[in-house]
């Protein structure tokens, strides 16, 4: 069952966000094992990326064990700002030091097919085996889409990929994306949604309640641990 915590300052939302986040790298490094992270996109993250990248300089964790991933991208050129990547190397990847050979963003090519099988391969070189992230983080639209899994796609019938092409949606950019499937999604061992509330009131309540899947992707998402931190604040 997800847990679900609402929190009435960004700041809140923010620190606590971040500590999630650490606690979960904290426990790879107890347990002797690589962290593997999966970053979300969208504008939500921004504030939470700045500042765990400051609370990671302060030290105390393993750079060389940890990888990070995507959970979606758009099929635009690198360093385009509209890329979830660029968004997250300027707040987050470009202020710590974890090696370049680390971050694996959804590779740049020639169709959005090509680049999410190329992406796949990039993740079974990680895991040589089915993915199971230590944690993915994700955001939710007003829609209820979550990563590139928008309403009624078929993408969120897909049973065995761990990462599709999916055509440009109705939201900016209207791009083609790349996506982590909901099998790989499920599959890990945490999930962490930041969503803030404003303008998502009505699918958060749905979603919240179960509301069955595939018109809602966000509900379809049950890892052995979800975690729903909601940005209340009115700002
Ligand atoms: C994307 C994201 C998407 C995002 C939601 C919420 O590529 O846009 O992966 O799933 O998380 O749309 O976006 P906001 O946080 O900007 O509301």
């Amino acid at each position: 069952m997800a847990e679900v915590t609402r929190f009435q300052t960004r700041d809140r939302f923010v620190a606590a966000a971040v500590e999630a986040i650490v606690d979960e790298w904290h426990r790879c490094a107890r347990q002797n094992h690589a962290f593997t992270l999966v970053l979300s996109g969208g504008a939500t993250p921004r504030p939470v990326y700045e500042v765990l990248a400051k609370r990671l300089l302060k030290g105390g964790v393993q750079w060389q064990g940890t990888h990070v991933f995507f959970s979606d991208e758009r099929m635009l050129p690198a360093g385009h700002p509209q890329r979830n990547e660029t968004m997250a190397r300027e707040s987050l990847l470009d202020r710590i030091p974890l090696p370049e050979e680390n971050v694996h963003p959804v590779p740049v090519a020639a169709t959005p097919e090509e680049s999410a099988t190329l992406y796949e391969q990039e993740i079974g070189a990680a895991f040589g085996s089915p993915p199971c992230f230590d944690l993915v983080l994700l955001g939710m639209g007003p829609d209820g889409h979550t990563a590139s899994l928008f309403p009624d796609s078929p993408a969120l019938m897909e049973g065995n990929r761990w990462a599709v092409a999916v055509p440009a949606p109705e939201m900016k950019p209207r791009v083609p994306r790349v996506t982590l499937t909901l099998p790989v999604l499920n599959a890990s061992s945490r999930v962490l949604f930041l969503v803030s509330q404003q303008g998502k009131e009505s699918a958060l309540e749905r979603v919240l309640h179960s509301e069955s899947c595939p018109g809602l992707p966000a509900a379809c998402v049950s890892a052995p641990r979800t975690n729903w931190y909601i940005d209340a604040s009115p700002e």
